[in-house]
């Protein structure tokens, strides 16, 4: 497998409101543990994420594996069933240098604590998260039940410094996150978002 030029990855990777696809990139070799069981996916300067709609061919990629796209860009995949028919979900992870390591979730069925969780284990670095971005997935379709309580809460113990979350996400989980004081980025509310609240589309997050 090749390397892939980071302009290149940023015309393949696709953020819609809530889904997360990498498009025909050549991926690196799996990355190889360290002594300390993490994976070193490198530094890079900053991040930039804007929230788009679009379709493009899936990379499947293996089942918890590691696989470094550029300097400080890594992609996972976790297994678990999403909808009929779909089993899967992709995520990216920037280690930013000087801030910490950012989780871009797609749709993060696997959970935001999940994810975080992973970071923290098994990335070097991992220790000090500095952001996410993506639909949370946590009350899509209505009221802040226990469980999604129990999600935004358990969120504290990870001190994201920024918070962008989307759509899937849902008003009454940013609403909370709000409540508690985290660092919640918001939106433009333009393009048909529902709320200014949280990041929507067309909105940009900078992490630098
Ligand atoms: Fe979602």
């Amino acid at each position: 497998m090749g390397e892939i030029n980071r302009r290149e990855f940023i015309k393949s990777a696709a953020i819609g409101g809530a889904v997360l696809g990498i498009a025909g990139v050549n991926l690196h070799d799996p990355l190889k543990a360290s002594a300390s069981g993490k994976y070193d996916i490198g530094q890079c300067k900053s991040v930039r994420v804007k929230c788009v709609s679009e379709l493009g061919r899936l990379e499947q990629l293996q089942i918890g594996e590691i696989n470094k796209l550029y300097e400080g860009c890594a992609a996972v995949a976790f297994d678990l069933p999403i909808v009929i028919r779909v089993r899967g979900e992709q995520s990216l992870y920037f280690n930013v240098k000087d801030k910490g390591l950012v989780c871009v979730t797609g749709c993060c069925h696997q959970n935001i604590l999940t994810t975080a969780e992973f970071v923290r284990q098994k990335i070097a670095g991992g220790e000090k998260l500095y952001g996410v971005y993506g639909g949370l997935h946590i009350a899509p379709f209505g009221p802040l039940q226990e469980e999604g309580e129990k999600i935004v809460k358990g969120m504290a113990k990870f001190n994201f410094q920024k918070v962008a979350c989307n759509h899937c996400t849902g008003l009454p989980a940013v609403q909370k996150m709000i409540d508690l004081g985290y660092p919640v980025v918001q939106g433009s509310g333009r393009y048909g978002s529902k709320s200014k609240l949280y990041v929507g589309n067309g909105d940009e997050v900078i992490f630098a």
